[in-house]
Order: C-alpha cells, then structure tokens, then sequence
C-alpha cells in the first residue's frame, strides 16, 4: 500500500511538471484554447457567411439598379438560353446573340411568353474571321445604341469536340475556343460597357468555369482552361476599373451544367439542369467579382481544396485520358 502510493504521488508530479521547479503550462492551455477558439469562431463565420450567400440572400433588382436591357450571348442554348429566359421572368428586355437566326428566333419567342419584355437578336458568329468579328461587334453597338443597357452576360462558350493532349487538337478547334471564349467576350465587352460608363450604372457578367479555377489544371482541355483563365483575370481587372462608374464586372464560375457542352452527360446532385443553375447566377449577378453561383459546385470546389494538387493533377489526367480514348472509340464505331 505504502509503495503504490508513493507512485501515485511520483506520477501526480510529474504529471504536474515536476514539482515546484517546472510550474504547471497554464498558459500553454490557454493559449491552445485561444487559438481553438479563434478557428472555431472564423470556421463558423465563413459556414454562415457561405450559407447566407448561396441559400438566403436575395438578388439584386436587376432593372432598377443596372437598367432595363439585357444582353446575352450565346443565348440559343444551355447556360445562356435559360439565362434569358430567367432574365425575361425578371421583367428585362433582351438583346440575343447567336450565330442561328431560327435558334434566335425560337428563345426569343419563348421569352416573350407570358412575358411583355422586348427582344432584338444580332446574328453573329463569334467564331468568325477578323472581318467578321468586326462586323458582329459593330452590329451589338448598333442594336444596343439608345437602350438603357444594365447587363452584359458574356456567355457563348466552345470547347473541343473530343478531349485530347495539345498536339493533337485540330487548328481549327483550338482557334475557335480562343475566338469564341476569349475574343469575341472582349470585342462585345467593348462594344457594350462605353454606354454603361456613360449612364454610370451597368453590370457585366462574365461565365467562366471551374476548369481555371477549382483545380490547378485541367489537362486534355489545355486551350479551353487557359481561355476561361483568361476571363476571369478580366472580369477581376475590369471590375477594379470600373467600380468607380458604376459598373460591376463579375466572373461567375460554374462547375458542370447539364448541357451540350459538358462532357458528363445527365443532371445529378452536383450537375444542376441549366435553369436551375441560371436561377442561382441571376440572383448572384452585383455581388463581388467572381462568384460560384451555384451552392452544390461550392461545396465540390471546397472539398477539392481539401487534397493536394499533385493527386488532383493526377486525377484529372486519369479523367482526361479515359474520355479521350471513350470519345475516340466512339468516333471510329
Ligand atoms: N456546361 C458546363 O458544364 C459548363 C461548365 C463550365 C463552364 N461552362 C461555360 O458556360 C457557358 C455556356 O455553356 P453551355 O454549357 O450552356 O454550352 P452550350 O449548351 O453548348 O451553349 C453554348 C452557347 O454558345 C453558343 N455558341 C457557341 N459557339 C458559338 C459561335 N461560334 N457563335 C455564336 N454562338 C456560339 C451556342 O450556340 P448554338 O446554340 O448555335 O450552338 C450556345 O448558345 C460557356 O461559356 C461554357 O464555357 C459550362
């Protein structure tokens, strides 16, 4: 008895740190506890400031706060076809680019249902030479002359048919993407934001994806990633221009939408309709200069922030080449 308690009293004090001469980490605990304390606070302030944003917060009054036009590109289709009808239920008149006149004329009649907006079209091809190019952007000033313009979407997006490595993207197809992602959003951003800048109020959306963002590389796609990097450096740099007039410039990044472009076929739980996705960007349109419209493709962004570029590399290469080969098989059954 008498030596168990003797060891009892040795393992008190060491656990004490040794008796009078080490006095006990008070201070150790308080400061582990303040620094907790601290993570606890800031990780729950993001988490409701992260629910607020993508569940609760109402989106801005489009029309009396920007102007009552909007113009959409690439408005025949997916994103941009359920944008303008979205934006038609929100009471503004559209202006429609496309490169199909009857695809034009189709949504336009759509967005006319129920509806007592206006619409106007511009037939473009946005993936034409320079002169075209030239002629397209000359004809959106011209049909948005005299409009009280508020909101440029900048959507018409092209990608390539098939994944493949670099070398093995067809010149047509890498020029395209570059003509349609990159140039043809800069001529229209040109065309459109002078009038803003004078009626000091207007809102630029600009659709980027996830592919320059949400992972550190997106292989077997090089020229369509680089092209939305692109768009998003833009919309940062010209949302810092243009604070001052009025304009809010806005990069939106959407993961994958159940549309023609995406190479994942069908929706999901992470793979919204395009409606349901343009519902979410609509109401994200005036909030910051980039956002993720979409709650479920923040959460997947979050969860690749968790893993390392190397696996996420790794990963993406596997997908890259998996459908390259099933897309390749596919052309040649
Ligand atoms: N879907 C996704 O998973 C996803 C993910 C990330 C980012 N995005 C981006 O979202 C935007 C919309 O894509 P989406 O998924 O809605 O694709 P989509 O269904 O293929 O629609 C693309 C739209 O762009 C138009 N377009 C393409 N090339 C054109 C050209 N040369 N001239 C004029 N218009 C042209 C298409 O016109 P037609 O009707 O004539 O084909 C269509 O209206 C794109 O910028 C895309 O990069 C999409």
């Amino acid at each position: 008895m008498h030596a168990t308690m003797s060891e009892v009293e040795e393992i008190v004090s060491t656990a004490g740190g040794g008796g009078s001469s080490s006095p006990a980490p008070v201070w150790w605990f308080a400061l582990l506890l303040a620094l907790g304390l601290r993570t606890a606070v800031a990780s729950a302030a993001t988490f409701i400031s992260w629910l607020y944003r993508t569940r609760f917060r109402p989106g801005r009054d489009l029309g009396a706060r920007y102007g009552s036009w909007a113009v959409i590109t690439g408005a025949t289709d997916g994103i941009g076809r359920a944008l303008a009808l979205e934006l038609a239920r929100e009471g503004l008149h559209l202006v429609l680019v496309g490169r199909s006149p009857a695809k034009l004329a189709r949504v336009g009649d759509e967005a006319r249902r129920d509806t007592s907006i206006k619409v106007k079209t511009v037939v473009f091809d946005l993936a034409g030479d320079g002169a075209e190019m030239g002629r397209g952007a000359a004809s959106v000033a011209e049909a948005v002359d005299g409009l009280d313009v508020g909101l440029l979407v900048n959507n018409a997006g092209a990608t390539y048919p098939c994944a493949a490595f670099f070398h093995e993207v067809e010149t047509e197809t890498w020029e395209r993407v570059v003509k349609v992602n990159v140039e043809a959003a800069t001529r229209i951003s040109r065309a459109v934001v002078p009038g803003m800048v004078a009626r000091r109020r207007g809102a630029v959306v600009n659709v980027g994806s996830g592919s320059a963002l949400v992972v550190p590389a997106f292989p077997l796609y090089a020229v369509y990633a680089a092209s939305k990097a692109y768009i998003d450096q833009l919309s940062r740099s010209l949302s810092v221009e243009y604070k001052h007039y009025g304009v809010d410039v806005q990069c939106q990044i959407p993961l994958y939408v159940a549309t023609k472009m995406s190479p994942v076929k069908g929706e999901s739980p992470f793979i919204p309709s395009p409606e349901e996705y343009a519902r979410a960007a609509v109401r994200c349109v005036g909030y910051g200069p980039r956002c993720v419209p979409y709650w479920r493709h923040s959460v997947q962004w979050f969860l690749a922030s968790l893993l390392p570029d190397s696996a996420l590399n790794l990963w993406r290469l596997r997908v890259g080449i998996r459908n390259r080969n099933q897309m390749m098989k596919g052309a040649q059954s």
